[in-house]
């Protein structure tokens, strides 16, 4: 059974309020019950994780060692900057995919780059909420791939 860790950086906390326009209706708590039930069907744990602090989320990371097969991530606005993110998760080795509810490449320049990219297993960008779901089947593929 594939233990996937479901990591949410800053502001995520905020989904449902926070321009909904770009980001949904739904609230963190929907999706990651939406997961949840999705996890069941497919036989995975999850376990779910939101920081606003940068730290936190690379403690949590740091903690998965040893004990969680892949990591979803949406880093919010950290993905663009935070070194010390992307290097957490080369630390501790877990296959990665990256999550944007938005199509940040559609968006302002400050956001088409993002510094996780290049060492995630992929990112998923523009699909709203379904982007989770969409990540979840993502890293069940690899994960199952690289066992076979
Ligand atoms: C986001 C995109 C980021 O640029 C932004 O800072 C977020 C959310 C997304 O899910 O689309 O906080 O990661």
């Amino acid at each position: 059974m594939f233990r996937i860790l479901v990591l949410n950086g800053p502001n995520l906390n905020f989904l449902g309020i926070r321009e909904p326009g770009i980001y949904g209706s739904e609230s963190l708590g929907d999706i990651e019950n939406r997961l949840k039930k999705l996890a069941e069907e497919d036989g995975i744990e999850l376990s779910f994780y939101q920081s606003n602090h940068e730290g936190a989320l690379i403690d949590r990371i740091h903690a998965a060692y040893g004990n969680c097969d892949g990591i979803l991530i949406n880093p919010g606005a950290l993905t663009h900057y935070s070194y010390a993110l992307r290097d957490a998760l080369t630390s501790v080795g877990i296959p990665t995919v990256e999550i944007h509810l938005s199509n940040i490449h559609a968006r302002e320049q400050f956001r088409h780059h993002s510094v996780i990219a290049p060492i995630a297993v992929g990112q998923i960008a523009g699909f709203g909420s379904f982007g989770y779901d969409m990540g979840l089947k993502a890293i069940l593929r690899h994960l199952d791939q690289r066992q076979g």
